[in-house]
């Protein structure tokens, strides 16, 4: 089972950017947790951080042999209607992951161009929102029914 795990602009900065709301974690040390969290799902864990809404089009296209997403698309969660676009023709379950909660902060972050068309949306719980992310795709690509 393959799995991506997309991060939009600025994540890359993850450790240094304003703390009080991202965390202390660095990009690379949450997706290394996720790697490990994979390994005990068997789940195969595919990281790819991009600033460029093109970039990150290009690894959905290149990737077309992955079961499911998890994306924290930045910034792009709030306007990128042509990473939408390309997240509807993968056909993939895709679960949203903010670190912040984006429904307590400036009015336009509590717009999602992503969420209709995601599985669901995980929001304010820092890097522990990935892993849960994670737990939830792979039991539904399991056949978790949720009853
Ligand atoms: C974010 C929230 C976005 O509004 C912001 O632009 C980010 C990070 C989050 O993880 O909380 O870059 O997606």
């Amino acid at each position: 089972m393959k799995i991506l795990v997309v991060n939009g602009p600025n994540l890359n900065l993850l450790g240094k950017r304003d703390k009080s709301l991202y965390g202390n974690k660095s990009l690379a040390q949450i997706n290394s947790i996720l790697k490990k969290e994979g390994q005990s799902l068997g789940a195969e864990i595919v990281p790819f951080q991009a600033n460029g809404e093109g970039e990150l089009i290009d690894f959905l296209q290149e990737n077309d042999d992955a079961h499911g997403i998890i994306i924290n698309p930045g910034a792009l969660t709030h306007y990128g209607l042509s990473l939408r676009d390309m997240l509807v023709d993968t056909k993939l379950p895709v679960i949203e992951v903010h670190l912040s909660n984006i429904h307590a902060r400036e009015e336009w972050r509590a717009k999602s161009v992503i969420a209709p068309i995601a599985k669901g949306q995980i929001s304010g719980f820092g890097w522990r929102g990935y892993v849960v992310a994670l737990q939830i795709l792979v039991a539904t690509l399991k056949g978790d029914k949720w009853d």
